[in-house]
């Protein structure tokens, strides 16, 4: 067991603290995560891996991590790799699984390229994941002998799966079918997890499998490598360097943030209680802020954390594609995962920034 940062280790507790019927649900069975080095991976495979503490050997969750590492093992994985419950693959999901999934009870699909600026940059890459990746793990499960069917998979879609969604449908349903352009910059993550989402739909009807799908609006927090290009790695990376925080826009697009604590608890609980074949929204409501908003906030954190003197510039990007297709407003509603799953995002958009900056200050 790592010794944990401050807080890395509060974070975890409050997710083991909302989801004691899932984590009940899981005990003892072995659940396999596919991208699981990544961002939301931090939190996903860290959090069973903390419940077992507390438990005995034989209800434990076993987590099987199997990742690319295209960017490397990162720390916080190496740190738990003598844990007896975790186990590292390296392996890339566009060919068929390796044998540990057969051993698998439980799966999360997260592999992907989820940075808009890197899957840009390797589109193939990103729809081959989200697609072949996701048909090796769906023709598994289908193919599981009657003894031994898997009892849950999680697809990671996304809020881009709605495009650039029309003024009446924000905050935006489950329900709206999206504006979303087949091609241009954006449209090999868009277009690959909406194709991955018909996977699942079809697969979850015709062979009666336990397929959840979640759609996440903006996580941000612990994880979020400050060099992965979302904005709030980006602007946490001028700060900390006592620099002028940069926006690389005129800063009005708004999107609503939701801190990963709060996304992880929501992910398991699709996971465990999601019904079959059914997406959810998970994300945070509300507060809904311009780019612009959440800068000033962010200098804000950093002047009540370390002094930061600097204050919020407008500069452009070096890539033409930064801004083609972005989409000037996403804010969910999580009004299903709040009925169905008791979803309840809790942590507040400054105190998530609170959070996130003293990890990247103690973290880098
Ligand atoms: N973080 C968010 O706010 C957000 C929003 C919407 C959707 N999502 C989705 O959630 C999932 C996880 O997101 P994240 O932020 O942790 O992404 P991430 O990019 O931080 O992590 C994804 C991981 O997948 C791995 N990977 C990519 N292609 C692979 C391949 N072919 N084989 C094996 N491993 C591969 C990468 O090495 C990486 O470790 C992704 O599917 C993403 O599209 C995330």
């Amino acid at each position: 067991m790592p010794e944990l940062q401050t807080t890395t280790a509060s974070d975890l507790e409050e997710i083991v603290a909302a989801v004691p019927h899932e984590f009940e649900k899981l005990a003892g069975h072995r659940l396999l995560i596919t991208g699981g080095a990544g961002f939301l991976g931090h939190y996903l495979v860290q959090a069973p891996l903390f419940w077992n503490r507390r438990t005995t050997p034989g209800r434990r969750i076993h987590v099987t991590v199997i990742d690319n590492y295209r960017r490397g093992v990162p720390a916080w994985l190496h740190e738990w790799s003598g844990d007896p419950a975790l186990e590292i693959i390296e392996h890339d999901v566009t060919q068929p699984l390796p044998d540990a999934a057969s051993r698998s009870d439980y799966f999360i699909h997260a592999a992907s390229i989820a940075s808009p600026t890197f899957y840009r940059q390797f589109p193939i890459e990103t729809m081959d994941a989200n697609i072949h990746g996701l048909r090796h793990l769906l023709d598994h499960c289908r193919m599981r002998p009657d003894d031994h069917r898997v009892k849950g998979v999680l697809f990671f879609s996304s809020s881009e799966i709605y495009g650039d969604p029309s003024p009446d449908q924000i905050p935006t349903p489950e329900e709206y079918r999206g504006l979303v352009s087949c091609v241009g910059p954006r449209a090999c993550y868009d277009e690959s997890k909406r194709f991955g989402e018909t996977l699942c739909w079809n697969f979850a009807r015709q062979y009666s499998l336990p397929i959840t799908v979640a759609r996440p609006f903006n996580n941000y927090g612990p994880g979020l490598g400050l060099t992965d290009r979302r904005v709030i790695p980006d602007l946490a990376r001028d700060l900390l360097a006592g620099r002028d925080v940069v926006l690389l826009s005129d800063g009005t697009a708004t999107r609503t943030f939701c801190y990963v604590t709060d996304a992880v608890v929501g992910y398991f609980k699709v996971l465990t209680r999601g019904r079959a074949g059914d997406a959810y929204n998970i994300g945070s409501e509300r507060p809904e802020v311009t780019m612009g908003e959440l800068a000033a906030r962010m200098v804000d954190q950093g002047r009540a954390l370390f002094g930061y003197r600097g204050g919020v510039v407008h500069g452009t990007s070096p890539d033409p594609d930064y801004m083609v297709n972005n989409p000037v407003r996403r804010c969910p509603s999580i009004a299903k995962a709040r009925t169905e799953l008791q979803f309840e995002p809790a942590v507040s958009l400054d105190e998530g920034l609170r959070r996130s900056l003293l990890w990247y200050a103690h973290a880098h």
